[in-house]
């Protein structure tokens, strides 16, 4: 049987993935009212460190007070936040097999709700929400009126999310991610939908992409080198007048161009109104057309369960690696289980082994090939 391409290794720049499974980014909701991380942050990203997976990348992780979904959000706005989310990654790096990734982002007009499971509900000043900030003072619909950025104010944001990844990488993460989808504020300046501005950051695509694209290059500047920097986008609003596949082939040149190693591809996040023909592997399409006609490095992500299917993906050209999110969270030993499916070798802990199916008629262990020593 030859070796299936998904447990095989992808490098960009200095960091070599062991395969091309990726948990994808999930906020959890479980901060402290100040963005540092808790013990939740250490059990969920610990367990997913172990579980077999490439790359395992944090949830939206907010470069200002103002950029989080929830007050329950994790922040890297400060040098305060580095201690308490050193201690969950110091558990990854010594017991788990994955690569660690940050996602940086600013929630924009879709912040300031209450957690999902209170119903994110819009708050306030008056009940412990903030002011939001947009491109321009155009309202998600349900929720308030945001303030429209000015230059300055713009520059200011640009210049946090540069200090957030110094302190990414003062952490250590492997790769950084810009979060530039599902309708908060760095996709906010790309579509139609919710950029109305007049100036230098609106109007045509080369105006719509500039606010991003300084950021992309602020943050490139500021991570090091040898890391890779990757954006999450939103490939389509899926809605009339909104973002376009074609808008994102431009984008993503634009950001090959400027030293971005792989584009995630989301989609919609802008508007209520959004229709997503939603099923298995649904924006697959978006990530392979991105692929094709940017030439850069892809994530496909969406509705991503089977290991075939995750092997077809990879193997047929689609996409470079798969990221899996609710399917990771309902399976944490997800890519196990698609190893021992597809025939392939892949990272267990040593306390962990005597469960593989090789094992359970043997009371002695044989060593792992990836495996690393529990202590
Ligand atoms: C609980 C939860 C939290 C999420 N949080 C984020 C996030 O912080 N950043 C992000 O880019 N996407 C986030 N997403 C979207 C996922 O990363 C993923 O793109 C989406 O769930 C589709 O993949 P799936 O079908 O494998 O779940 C979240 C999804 C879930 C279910």
């Amino acid at each position: 049987m030859t070796e299936p391409v998904l447990f095989s290794p992808f490098r960009m720049r200095g960091l070599e993935l062991p395969n091309r499974i990726v948990v994808s980014p999930m906020g959890q909701y479980s901060a402290t009212p100040e963005g540092f991380a808790t013990d939740w942050h250490l059990m969920h990203l610990g367990h997913l460190a172990v579980s077999g997976a490439g790359l395992v990348i944090t949830e939206a992780t907010a470069v200002e007070p103002a950029g989080r979904v929830s007050s329950a959000c994790l922040g890297i706005w400060s040098d305060d936040h580095i201690a308490p989310l050193r201690a969950a990654l110091a558990f990854c790096r010594r017991h788990g097999g994955a690569s660690m990734g940050m996602q940086l982002a600013h929630a924009g007009r879709k912040g300031s709700v209450s957690v999902p499971w209170e119903k994110q509900v819009a708050l306030d000043a008056t009940n412990g929400g903030w002011q939001l900030k947009s491109a321009s003072p155009i309202a998600y619909p349900g929720r308030p009126v945001p303030h429209a950025l000015s230059v300055d104010e713009l520059a200011e944001i640009r210049d946090a999310f540069a200090a957030a990844a110094r302190r990414a990488a003062a952490l250590d993460f492997d790769l950084l991610e810009i979060h530039n989808a599902h309708g908060y504020l760095l996709h906010s300046f790309l579509t139609p939908l919710a950029n109305a501005r007049t100036d230098a950051y609106g109007g045509a695509l080369e105006g719509r992409m500039r606010f991003p694209l300084e950021v992309f290059d602020a943050v490139r500047a500021a991570w090091p080198a040898d890391r890779p920097l990757g954006v999450r986008i939103t490939s389509t609003d899926w809605a009339d007048g909104g973002w376009t596949i074609e808008e994102s082939v431009v984008f993503a040149q634009q950001l090959k161009a400027r030293g971005c190693d792989y584009v995630c591809a989301s989609s919609g996040g802008s508007t209520p109104e959004q229709k997503i023909p939603i099923g298995p592997g649904y924006q697959v399409p978006l990530a392979e057309r991105i692929r094709t006609e940017a030439g850069i490095a892809t994530i496909a992500v969406g509705l991503i369960t089977e290991p075939g299917q995750a092997e077809d993906i990879v193997s047929g050209g689609k996409a470079d690696l798969v990221a899996l999110g609710r399917g990771m969270l309902y399976n944490p030993r997800w890519a196990w289980h698609a190893a021992e499916a597809l025939g392939a070798n892949v990272y267990f802990p040593h306390p962990y082994e005597r469960c593989h199916p090789s094992l359970r008629g043997s009371d002695f262990l044989k060593p792992f090939r990836d495996a690393k020593p529990a202590s």
